[in-house]
């Protein structure tokens, strides 16, 4: 395993690329800040000190939906364990932000390139501040009121993704479908119609339910855009 630590780059999921050989070997770069953290669907992800931003690459890993289940479960499961002592739970907001009392407090972007795939997850973890602009977001140290350890933290992940990349597709996706939030009014963008409703459950194979007025609709998980949850 090739680990490497940055004080400050663009963006960790740029970085990774020039070290992914054919080499089958676990790579993961995680970088103080970012000057340029990426986002889905070409946003900005904002990285200023404070948090932990990293992206990695697993060789063995070569199905997208699998590597979607690792990626979002492993960011899940950690911060779960690292908030438990505070009473908070957090969730899984389609397709993979990891939310804390309607607050984001994890990023998660999967990207294609040369046909391997480089997860990259922003974690706001001792953040103490955010622009104006970013009103859902928050940070653990926001919400439990406690500094950690960023040090701990790259080692806690590291070995978190090593652990929940053993588990089997069943057990990945069953806690990925048990974690997310449903019966929520959602909007996404689906075939460029905008739909709006309520989120049923997840079926098997990313199918999402969803009521629409009277009617129940079935949507691919990975062909729906700018979802988005509304509040009521
Ligand atoms: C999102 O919420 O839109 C996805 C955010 C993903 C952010 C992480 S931080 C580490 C890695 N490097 C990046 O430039 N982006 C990802």
């Amino acid at each position: 395993m090739k680990i490497i630590e940055l004080k400050e780059v663009f963006s960790t999921q740029d970085y990774i690329k020039k070290y992914i050989s054919e080499k089958k070997e676990k790579i993961f770069v995680f970088a103080e800040k970012q000057i340029k953290g990426k986002g889905r669907g070409n946003r900005l992800f904002y990285s200023p000190v404070g948090g932990l931003y990293f992206s990695f690459y697993l060789p063995d890993i070569e199905d997208e939906k699998h590597i979607f289940l690792i990626t979002s479960v492993s960011a899940f499961t950690f911060i779960e364990e690292k908030v438990k002592e505070f009473n908070l739970k957090p969730y899984i907001r389609i397709p993979n932000d990891i939310m804390i009392n309607k607050k984001k407090v994890c990023g998660i972007l999967i990207e294609k390139s040369e046909n391997k795939f480089i997860c990259g997850i922003g974690i706001n973890v001792n953040t103490t501040f955010f622009p104006s602009d970013l009103k859902e977001a928050s940070s653990l140290y926001l919400l439990t009121g406690k500094k950690f350890n960023l040090k701990k933290f790259k080692k806690d992940i590291i070995e978190k993704i090593e652990e929940i990349s053993s588990l089997t597709y069943e057990a990945l996706y069953k806690r990925y479908s048990e974690n997310i939030t449903i019966s929520k009014k959602i909007e996404f963008l689906y075939d460029n119609q905008i739909f709006r409703g309520v989120l049923n459950e997840i079926k098997n194979d990313f199918v999402i339910s969803v009521s629409i007025n009277d009617k129940v609709l079935d949507f691919p998980l990975f062909e729906i855009f700018n979802f988005r949850e509304i509040d009521e």
